[in-house]
């Protein structure tokens, strides 16, 4: 039989709000990036939008009975600051808290633990229109936000991370362009990646005030970067990938300064503008580091592009000459991978306890005769989670793993046609189906240990 996990490992789903609410115009809730985006002809797939998405606005009772019966002990969501606070800054709707209270205390009395986010990339509008992550009052409007959702959650909600995958948010979504806002400006992504840092800090001393008994993180993407052959260029391209992909956000948060290599790449003129206490401001203490794991770069050199970027990711012909399955999403399934990020995160920052935040794949999923069978997610599940395992053996703090995600939802760019759910959304009926997955997870929770192949 496989081995159980510590009997206090705690076994989670996770969703972010504007992927599964819907009701974007309902009960006072302001515009977000994110409805701005998506509503711009040609950002997302089919034109999709997160308009209705799962309506878990209104039927958040009868997915957190699903919850329950999956059996998880503890729930990660986002607040939605547009319902929060419409424009931003000033004026709090308290229907939207009140949302936010029903999902609570309905977690509360199903035994499942809030586990909540106050940033998953569903910016203000109205703040977009003022500079959004580009401005450095950001900083300040998130910190008002976090005050306002803690003194009103703080009695129940006991785990809060402030954002969710910055390196998304800024550089995806500023330079990239695959995300809200969809701008593509390298230097003003260094700039929003700054502002998300302390944004985070001034969050973090806030959510220590109003919550002294709280736990309090973060939650990043990481992807292990691997050079893609043993020359000396690849070799060093991959150093470079992994100080901008992974280490960027979390050097400044547990060693105080932005990693030195990717930093000397960069025109001075772009630096990030440090003012005298913001390094201090990030690099505050912080109870459990949240990481989100998909998949891991394979790296090469190239030449020097008008940025300064001298290593890129293998393109899709590439990587499908490597020995690995790969999901919808085109991402390489590496479990190996995981387990080596996890242990080299714990030797570079030896956090005080890691939370696996997101992990999942998406899957060509259908719905036959009422059933959705997916052995291809389950096999995703169970080597990742058996990789978390060897990690945990290995002496990583592992305490819990959530699985992204609990329904299929509004993939971003990606649309409805990305699913990663344990319970398949059918979009027309807004029926929910347990996948296949959801037994086999359902399972390894009551057992608290990996099922045995071919149960
Ligand atoms: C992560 C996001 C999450 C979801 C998964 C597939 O980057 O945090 O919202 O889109 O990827």
């Amino acid at each position: 039989m496989n081995p159980t996990f510590p009997d206090d490992f705690i076994w989670g789903v996770a969703t972010a709000a504007y992927q599964i609410e819907g009701a974007v115009r309902e009960d006072g809730r302001g515009l977000s990036i994110w409805d701005t985006y998506s509503h711009t002809a040609g950002n997302t797939l089919n034109g999709d939008t997160g308009d209705i998405a799962c309506d878990h606005y209104h039927r958040m009772p009868q997915d957190v009975a699903l919850m329950r019966e999956l059996g998880v002990q503890a729930y990660r969501f986002s607040t939605a600051w547009p319902r929060i606070i419409p424009a931003g800054k000033g004026q709090v709707n308290s229907a939207g808290l009140a949302f936010y209270d029903r999902l609570v205390d309905t977690l509360l009395e199903n035994n499942i633990e809030p586990y909540l986010t106050l940033y998953h990339w569903d910016l203000p509008q109205a703040l977009q229109d003022q500079g959004g992550w580009a401005s450095r009052d950001i900083a300040g409007h998130f910190a008002t936000y976090a005050d306002v959702v803690s003194r009103h959650l703080g009695d129940r909600v006991k785990k809060w991370m402030t954002l969710n995958e910055p390196f998304v948010f800024t550089f995806i979504a500023h330079f990239v362009g695959r995300h809200a806002p969809g701008l593509r400006h390298f230097p003003t992504a260094i700039r929003t990646a700054h502002h998300a840092l302390l944004a985070h800090g001034k969050a973090l001393e806030v959510l220590r005030a109003n919550c002294p008994d709280a736990e309090i993180g973060l939650a990043v993407n990481l992807s292990r970067s691997i050079p893609a052959t043993d020359r000396e260029d690849d070799l060093q391209a991959a150093e470079l990938m992994n100080a901008y992909h992974n280490l960027w956000f979390l050097d400044p948060i547990y060693k105080g300064a932005y990693p030195q290599n990717f930093l000397d790449t960069l025109d001075e003129s772009i630096h990030p503008a440090l003012e005298p206490d913001d390094m201090q401001l990030i690099s505050q203490p912080i109870d459990f580091l949240g990481i989100n794991y998909y998949f891991p770069h394979f790296v090469r050199a190239k030449t020097r592009d008008e940025n300064g970027f001298t290593f890129r990711e293998e393109t899709l012909e590439e990587l499908q000459k490597r020995p690995y399955e790969i999901t919808e999403m085109k991402w390489p399934i590496v479990p190996d991978s995981f387990y080596q990020t996890l242990c080299d995160i714990n030797e570079r920052y030896h956090p005080q306890a890691i939370y696996i935040t997101e992990n999942g794949g998406a899957f060509p999923d259908q719905l036959i005769a009422d059933k959705v069978d997916d052995p291809r997610r389950i096999a995703y599940l169970n080597d990742h989670i058996g990789a978390m395992q060897d990690a945990l053996n290995a002496g990583v703090p592992l305490k819990a793993y959530f699985h992204w995600s609990f329904l299929d939802n509004f993939e971003w760019a990606y649309g409805y046609e990305r699913r990663f759910g344990l319970v398949y959304t059918d979009y027309a009926s807004q029926q929910r189906i347990p996948k296949s997955s959801f037994y086999w997870y359902q399972q390894l929770i009551d057992a608290n240990r990996i099922p045995e192949k071919g149960h």
